[in-house]
């Protein structure tokens, strides 16, 4: 969002030795105590950012997202291990070095957008910029130049009780890049706010990691329409990363179909089928029955709905089974997966063949 250029970002080599990571997380736990109760909200994280990466965590509530933001930015001390940000080890610092950290190199977006109600969004804006002594001429242009990024060019004046909620979180957004920190940390940035100002949003960090190949972005969400701008997912269950799923195809972004609304859970079914149609192939594999998919193959969750989405599940014959794909929504980590079960055999069961 920064120098914005029609530039589309070009893929940074891995493993090679001058880049270096933005964050790197090494054994990381972190344990709250309450009296007698521990609770470890995240168990042995080992993670790596590179520049251009946009990385998507997604998990059930209390699973440590917000948790695992708040030690990436120093802001909570792990118990165990290290956190470095672009080779500098966080956990080393005093509280003035974790507010440098916060000051240049880190943007932070919250769900609850923390704008300064006496300001104005361009006074928002600025503000960090005041904070670091940035010359005026130069933050009234830096101002304008990211509010135009936003889309909020005509609303600099307005103080934030008068935006929208999708406004609002575009002026956050706004400010968090105002310093031009390396790393972008967004916790729930599109919690409270409707789908079109969501996708817009989202559209703003995919356009602004495209145009900033040497920053990192970081957004916890449980809306899974992220999925589609991810480098990576990293699913989180009780603390611990359970699951990494790589970048979407461009036939699965295509595919993406939008949302399935089931009650008040919102699902977007993602078309992971090519996977499983290669293990109805290619075997081998336990095919559970209906019965017994009982988990989200993703988090692990129990509250699951199973065939929900009709319109995608299929039968095939293999080895003289009757093989059906299901679709398994989880009300938790709101992923949508499909699964294969083996619902007969031909011979033994219907005595066809
Ligand atoms: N300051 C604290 N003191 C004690 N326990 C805490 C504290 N902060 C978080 N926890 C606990 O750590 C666990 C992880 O919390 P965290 O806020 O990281 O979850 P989350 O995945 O962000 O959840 P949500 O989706 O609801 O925001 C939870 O069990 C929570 O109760
Ligand atoms: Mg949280």
């Amino acid at each position: 969002m920064v120098e914005s250029n029609s530039e589309i970002k070009t893929d940074v080599p891995e493993n090679s030795p001058e880049i270096e990571p933005i964050v790197e997380l090494n054994g990381v736990y972190k344990i709250f105590k309450q009296g007698h109760l521990e609770v470890i909200a995240l168990k042995n994280i080992n993670l790596t950012v590179m520049p251009g990466e946009l990385i998507v965590v997604m998990g059930p509530s209390g699973s440590g997202k917000t948790t695992l933001l708040n030690v990436i930015s120093g802001m909570d001390k792990p118990n165990a291990g290290s956190v470095k940000i672009k080779n500098l080890d966080v956990t080393r610092l005093k509280d003035e070095g974790i507010q440098k950290l916060l000051q240049y190199e880190i943007g932070i977006i919250f769900q609850f957008f923390n704008l300064i109600p006496s300001l104005t969004a361009a006074g928002n804006i600025e503000l960090p910029m005041n904070i670091i002594k940035v010359p005026k001429v130069e933050r009234k242009e830096r101002v304008k130049t990211l509010l135009a990024q936003v889309g909020l060019e005509n609303r600099a004046r307005h103080r934030p009780f008068t935006l929208s909620g999708g406004e609002k979180q575009r002026v956050a957004i706004a400010q968090a890049f105002a310093n031009n920190p390396s790393l972008i940390l967004a916790d729930e940035p599109t919690g409270n706010i409707d789908s079109v100002s969501a996708e817009k949003i989202m559209n703003i960090f995919h356009e602004t990691m495209l145009n900033n190949p040497e920053k990192a972005v970081i957004i916890v969400t449980h809306d899974p329409a992220f999925r589609k701008i991810a480098d990576r997912t990293l699913v989180l269950r009780d603390g611990e990363i359970t699951r990494e799923i790589g970048k979407l195809s461009q036939s699965e972004q295509n595919h993406f179909t939008g949302d399935i609304t089931n009650g008040d859970s919102k699902f977007t079914a993602i078309n992971d089928r090519h996977q499983i149609a290669k293990e109805v192939i290619e075997g081998p594999k336990e095919y559970p029955k209906f019965s017994e998919i009982k988990k989200c193959p993703s988090c692990g969750s129990t509250r699951i709905l199973k065939n929900f989405d009709k319109n995608h599940s299929s039968l095939s014959i293999r080895d003289q089974n009757i093989i059906g794909i299901v679709a398994i929504a989880c009300l938790d980590c709101h992923q949508v997966q499909f699964e294969t079960v083996t619902l007969f055999n031909i011979k033994k069961d219907l005595n066809l063949l």
